[in-house]
């Protein structure tokens, strides 16, 4: 279960050190007094900016509270610490499990293995999976749950933002997601003895509608902003948003899924915490009808259901670093 350090990394699969920047960052949006506050039109607007622009944003005074969140970072540290034995009960490496540890990115379709252990669960709605999720440590499933219901009610929040900064109406986005969907991963990139030689995660786009980031202190995230790599420091209590395939789609190119990665090094551990928040399955994504016309924004990409999305993008691993291009018309 350790990753692999292999010496078949060919020089393209190595971080590439000398192109990031680090006296750059991503935006910061405050989303005090947000929601029906005469705050709302500028806030709408910078997380509108920040969409169109770097398609990553981070977000502060965002309603989920510093115990939550202490308590998060704490149980997932504890589970990684766990003996080995014992976090093996949870391994699988079928990505279509809704409950599992893995390792690397997809150990069933990838040649170059990244410094990454993961935990995988799927966490909406909560009563039809938190029976399969760890028990041990023993307040794993209390502390977890807590933290989706809370994230879920931000990324909601987000998401009617996100829909009038694109002139739709407030709960377009949301009612386009079908029943909705929650995953999470608890990413664990261990110390790494040779971090120029491997990724924690490789270069890639989420599939699903928005990722909300929490990570702890540690540096690690780079994101890709006019074909330069920006490293993103942590700051303590925020979390980092990022749009994902399925709003690039919704949005008809307006905004994009960007592409990121996290590079890993040879001090410190390093947990994140993605939530991907997502379409149900059997939701039919598409560009939204207000937003094309058919002689100057005809529509870029074919109806298709999630699911279908969901198992390409599994399916092919990261080697091509984006599944749109499959469902482009
Ligand atoms: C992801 C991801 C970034 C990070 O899990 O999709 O992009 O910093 N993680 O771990
Ligand atoms: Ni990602």
């Amino acid at each position: 279960m350790k990753p692999l350090l292999t010496d078949l990394v060919s020089t393209s699969d190595r971080p590439n050190v000398d192109e990031v920047t680090f006296d750059h960052s991503i935006p910061l949006v405050d989303l005090q007094h947000f929601d029906d506050g005469p705050n709302r039109s500028t806030v709408v607007r910078a997380i509108g900016d920040a969409c169109r622009n770097y398609g990553f944003f981070q977000v502060k005074n965002h309603g989920v509270s510093k115990e939550v969140i202490g308590k998060m970072l704490h149980v997932s540290k504890q589970f990684f610490h766990l003996p080995e034995s014992e976090r093996l009960k949870n391994y699988s490496d079928d990505p279509m499990k809704t409950t599992r540890l893995s390792t690397s990115f997809n150990v069933r379709t990838e040649n170059v293995s990244s410094w990454r252990d993961y935990l995988r669960l799927h966490c909406y709605p909560l009563e039809d999976y938190v029976h399969e999720w760890p028990t041990n440590p023993p307040s794993f499933r209390e502390d977890t749950s807590e933290y989706c219901k809370i994230t879920r009610r931000l990324a909601v929040r987000l998401l009617e933002a996100i829909s009038e900064s694109l002139d739709l109406e407030r709960d377009y986005i949301n009612s386009a997601l079908g029943k909705h969907a929650q995953h999470m991963a608890i990413n664990y990139y261990p110390p790494c003895p040779e971090p120029e030689l491997t990724y924690g995660l490789p270069v890639h786009a989420d599939p699903n509608a928005i990722t909300i980031l929490l990570q702890d202190e540690v540096p690690g995230l780079q994101v890709l902003k006019d074909g330069k790599w920006i490293a993103v420091n942590p700051i303590p209590y925020t979390f980092i948003v990022n749009i994902g395939d399925q709003i690039q789609v919704l949005s008809n190119d307006s905004y994009k899924s960007v592409l990121h990665r996290a590079v890993v090094n040879c001090k410190e551990e390093r947990i994140s915490i993605p939530t991907f928040y997502c379409p149900s399955t059997d939701a039919v994504m598409g560009p939204a009808p207000k937003l094309i016309d058919p002689l100057h924004h005809p529509p870029l990409y074919r109806n298709f259901s999630y699911s279908e999305y969901y198992h390409s993008f599994w399916k092919r691993g990261l080697n091509s670093e984006t599944c749109l291009d499959m469902f482009k018309i």
